[in-house]
């Protein structure tokens, strides 16, 4: 008797990997893609090959906020993604608000912040509502939710964007305008300082050569 359960429960587990892994995900991005925001897409869509790269190059689609300075706690930005020409559509997407400056190369360290809201029957959120994806299987052009703030105020945020057309065309890391962008001090100075030395090095050079 246990074992026909344990049979039954580990069919049921090997099929709903299976879904995951081979289908190009027509309900949405899974709850597994919540720190790498990767299409788990394989080449030649069989398992046992290597997850497919994003493309590179210029992507023709865009991630845009309503508002992008002096966000405070608890602010609705409303956030669309979309395509910069009509016969340029996407069938997936999955979208949270990161660090501006984030190390991508290590997910395990990744934070998302706030939360979002849907009022379109083709999106859904996911990762606690720390994102949002396609809830439906469709040719989009433009989609758009709305992100909540989280409670303490935050600066150099980016709505950070993975955008599919197909199984095997897909962006990854598309960024909307940084959210509460500092670049005050820290990097304003610095550059003065640099413009000032490489100045008095000129004016040096330029008179020792009299
Ligand atoms: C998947 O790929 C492996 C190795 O590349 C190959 O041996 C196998 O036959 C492939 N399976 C299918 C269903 O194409
Ligand atoms: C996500 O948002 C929904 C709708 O606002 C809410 O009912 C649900 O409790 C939220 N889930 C989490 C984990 O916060
Ligand atoms: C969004 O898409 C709809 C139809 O898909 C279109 O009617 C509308 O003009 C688009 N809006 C923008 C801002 O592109
Ligand atoms: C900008 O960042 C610097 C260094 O991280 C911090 O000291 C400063 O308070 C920030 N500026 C504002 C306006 O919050």
């Amino acid at each position: 008797m246990a074992s026909t359960c344990f049979i039954i429960l580990a069919a049921l587990v090997i099929s709903i990997i299976d879904v995951d892994v081979v289908e190009p995900y027509p309900e949405g991005a899974p709850e597994s893609t919540c720190k790498d925001m990767r299409p788990q897409h394989k080449v030649g869509k069989n398992d046992s090959n290597p997850l497919i790269d994003p493309m590179g190059g210029i992507s023709v689609y865009m991630i845009q906020a309503s508002k992008k300075e002096n966000v405070m706690p608890g602010d609705k930005v409303e956030v669309t993604i979309m395509s910069n020409a009509p016969e340029e559509y996407f069938e997936g997407f999955q979208v949270q608000a990161r660090s501006k400056d984030e190390e991508v190369t290590d997910v395990s360290t990744i934070m998302r912040y706030g939360t979002f809201t849907v009022n379109d029957a083709r999106v859904k959120t996911l990762c606690e509502n720390g994102s949002v994806t396609h809830a439906v299987h469709e040719h989009m052009h433009n989609v758009s939710f709305t992100w909540t703030a989280p409670s303490q105020k935050l600066e150099n945020i980016v709505f950070k964007a993975t955008v599919v057309k197909g199984y095997s065309t897909f962006y990854m890391h598309l960024k909307s305008d940084v959210i509460n962008e500092n670049n005050s001090c820290n990097n304003v100075i610095p550059s003065i300082a640099i413009m000032a030395f490489a100045a008095i090095f000129a004016l040096n050079q330029a008179r020792s050569n009299y």
